[in-house]
C-alpha cells in the first residue's frame, strides 16, 4: 500500500488543522505548511507581504488570492510530499493548486460553529516552537509558559470573539464550498473534529496511509 503523501486539510478555523497536521508531520515525516503560519511570520517580520496582510488578518478576512498563491507557490512545487493547513481556502485558490500539483487526499474536519467559537477562545500558542494549547481541553501546566520548550505562551490577535465570529462567516461563505469542488473530483474524506485529538490523529493517518 502507498501513503498517501500530497494531503490538504481541511475545515473551519478551530477544527484542529494545525493541531493534527503538527501531530501527522511528526508521525509521517512530511513537510507541514501552515499559510496562517508563514502569513504570521511575514507580518512578525514586518515585509511587504506581511504589511498587506495584516489588516486582513486582524479582521478576520481572507488575504488576497494573489498574495496566498504568490506564497505558496514555489514551496510546494516539485514537492512529492507536504501537509497544507488553511490552503487552499477558495475555489480561486483550489483551481490554482490544481495547476501546480495533483493531490491524494482531502480531509475535512468537522466542527460546529458554537465548538469553534468555544475553543479558540481559549486558546493559547508557544511563540517560541509553536505548540498549541487550549485552556479547556489541553491546558498547560503553566498558564504562562510552555510544558514543551519553556516559551511565552500568547493570545492569538484573531482569537478575539467578534473576529472568530466574522472567520467562521467567512468560511463558511468562501471555504466550505471547497467540500463540493473535492467532493466531485473523489478526494474528499470526512473526519469528525468534535472527538478527542489522538482518535482524530489514528483517523487521519488511516486514511493517508490509504
Ligand atoms: P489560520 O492560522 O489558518 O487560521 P484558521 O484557519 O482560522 O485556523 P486556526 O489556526 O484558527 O484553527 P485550526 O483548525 O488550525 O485549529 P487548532 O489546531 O489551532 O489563518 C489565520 C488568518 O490568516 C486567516 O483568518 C486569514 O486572514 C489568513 N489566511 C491564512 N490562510 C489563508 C488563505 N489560504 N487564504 C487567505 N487568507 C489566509 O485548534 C484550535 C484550538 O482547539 C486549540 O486550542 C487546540 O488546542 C484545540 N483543539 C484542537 N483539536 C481539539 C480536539 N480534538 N478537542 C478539543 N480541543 C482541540
Amino acid at each position: 500500500m502507498t501513503p498517501l503523501k500530497r494531503i490538504v486539510l481541511l475545515g473551519p478555523p478551530g477544527a484542529g488543522k494545525g493541531t493534527q497536521a503538527k501531530l501527522l508531520a511528526a508521525r509521517t515525516g512530511l513537510l507541514h505548511l501552515s499559510t496562517g503560519d508563514l502569513l504570521r511570520e511575514e507580518v512578525a517580520r514586518g515585509s511587504p507581504l506581511g504589511t498587506r496582510a495584516k489588516g486582513y488578518m486582524d479582521r478576520g478576512d481572507l488575504v488576497p488570492d494573489d498574495l496566498i498563491i504568490g506564497m505558496i507557490r514555489e514551496r510546494i512545487a516539485q514537492k512529492s510530499g507536504f501537509i497544507l493547513d488553511g490552503f487552499p481556502r477558495t475555489v480561486a485558490q483550489a483551481e490554482a493548486l490544481a495547476r501546480i500539483t495533483p493531490l491524494d487526499v482531502v480531509v475535512n474536519i468537522g466542527l460546529a460553529r458554537e465548538e469553534v467559537i468555544r475553543r479558540l477562545s481559549s486558546r493559547r500558542v508557544c511563540r517560541s516552537c509553536g505548540r498549541i494549547y487550549n485552556l479547556l481541553f489541553d491546558p498547560p501546566p503553566d498558564a504562562q509558559r510552555c510544558a514543551a520548550c519553556g516559551g511565552e505562551l500568547f493570545q492569538r490577535d484573531d482569537d478575539q470573539a467578534k473576529v472568530i465570529e466574522n472567520r467562521y462567516d467567512v468560511y463558511a461563505e468562501l471555504t466550505a464550498p471547497l467540500v463540493a469542488f473535492y467532493g466531485a473530483r473523489g478526494l474528499l474524506r470526512d473526519v469528525d473534529g468534535s472527538r478527542p485529538s489522538a482518535e482524530i490523529l489514528e483517523r487521519v493517518l488511516t486514511l493517508v496511509r490509504g
